[in-house]
């Protein structure tokens, strides 16, 4: 591509301290968005939600990863397992959105799949000479849970999710992530680059401008030093005034805490990005996080799910309550797209620049380099 040359990164790669952004064309090029499709979604554990909101068998949902359109399905045996959504026969979509079924059917010619995969039934077929049914079942993608979270991954070389996380469940530990359940989903478009998006979620430096006027309750503290991971995510910790950073003025509203939770992370907050777009927060009461879906180099959607203990969620009047947790995650996103849509405008200039980042944005530097170091040739 015309734009990346071999000192395109080199202000990014440097220490924290001293390191910039990525390039303006990162976020508006559009082979630069076909090589970070191509090269990080690609390649990458990408995370797409809960496992829980699939709980029986049958229970679907399709998605397309990396331009790949792929279906993820509970099985019979209770396993959760992505495939190609494409039919085997003349490459068919074979389902769309989300549902339930007791086998996966082609509308097209009648192939139909078992949930695991297999070729079930293949009408007027006797006559093809050499068709072994055994070896047409759908193609699968890897698919691997961690923490309640699902991941599937398109490169068959990849190391494994675990190894992928690296120290991930450890450091989350105390906020029992798998025992939590999801309660409500909603999606935003954006017209934004993928990037501004989850960069805003992992930095503090903005907090006082563009939420200025509605977390003043939580009244942030600057989030403790760069914390090291062994995993492809980052992570950014900070402590707050008491209640969660969850609800808006509301704080006697605020639902008990998460079973167990030490007392010194109830006055705090764990922002987590597991790379590429993963992201997620944890605090006294709950969790939530954002799936992250490229569109184009200047729109994206993301999903936002919300999970709570499960203690929590069977209290009376659980459903009243949340709606002001509703309204808080919903204000919070809102402001951040108003602005995000207007650096997306700022980007796009001839003119754009890459700046140098505040030690309130280190996550955003730790993207960038994970960024860098995936779309630069490997020798
Ligand atoms: Fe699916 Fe023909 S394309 S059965």
């Amino acid at each position: 591509m015309n734009l990346l040359r071999p000192d395109s990164f080199d202000k990014v790669l440097l220490p924290n301290a001293e390191a910039h952004c990525l390039p303006a064309w990162c976020y508006t090029d559009d082979e630069f968005f076909e090589l970070e499709r191509k090269q990080v979604f690609g390649r990458a554990w990408v995370g797409v939600g809960r496992q829980e909101l699939l709980p029986n068998a049958g229970d679907y949902r399709t998605l397309d990863v990396a331009g790949t359109p792929i279906i993820i399905v509970r099985g019979e045996d209770g396993t959760l397992r992505a495939f190609s959504n494409a039919c085997r026969h003349r490459g068919m979509r074979l389902l769309e959105g989300e549902g339930s079924c007791r086998a996966i059917s082609c509308p097209f010619h009648g192939w139909k799949y078992k949930l695991n995969g297999d070729l079930l039934g293949v009408p007027h077929m006797e006559q093809a000479v050499g068709f072994d049914r055994q070896t047409f079942g759908l193609t699968p993608v890897r698919l691997e849970v961690s923490d309640g979270f699902v991941f599937v991954c398109l490169d068959p070389d990849q190391v494994s999710l675990k190894d992928w996380l690296g120290d991930f469940s450890e450091r989350h530990a105390a906020y029992g992530f798998e025992k939590l359940r999801c309660t409500w989903q909603t999606t935003y478009e954006v017209d934004c680059n993928w990037k501004p998006f989850v960069e805003v979620f992992m930095e503090y430096y903005h907090l006082n401008w563009v939420h200025a006027q509605t977390f003043d309750e939580i009244a942030y503290k600057p989030p403790v030093p760069h914390e090291e991971t062994s995993g492809n995510y980052t992570t950014v910790f900070g402590y707050h005034n008491e209640g969660s950073a969850a609800v808006i003025d509301k704080m006697a509203d605020a639902l008990p805490p998460i079973p167990g939770l030490p007392e010194d992370l109830q006055r705090a907050t764990r922002y987590t990005m597991v790379f590429p777009g993963f992201i997620m927060a944890a605090t006294k009461d709950c969790m939530w996080y954002f799936e992250c879906h490229p569109l184009s180099a200047n729109r994206s959607r993301f999903v936002l799910g919300t999970c709570f203990p499960e203690e929590t969620i069977a209290m009376d009047g659980f459903e009243e309550i949340q709606k002001s947790y509703q309204e808080r995650w919903h204000v919070a996103a809102q402001e951040d797209i108003d602005v995000l849509e207007r650096q997306q405008l700022g980007l796009a200039s001839p003119l754009a620049t890459s700046g140098p980042l505040s030690h309130l944005e280190y996550a955003v530097g730790d993207l960038a380099k994970f960024i860098a170091g995936e779309v630069t040739p490997r020798s």
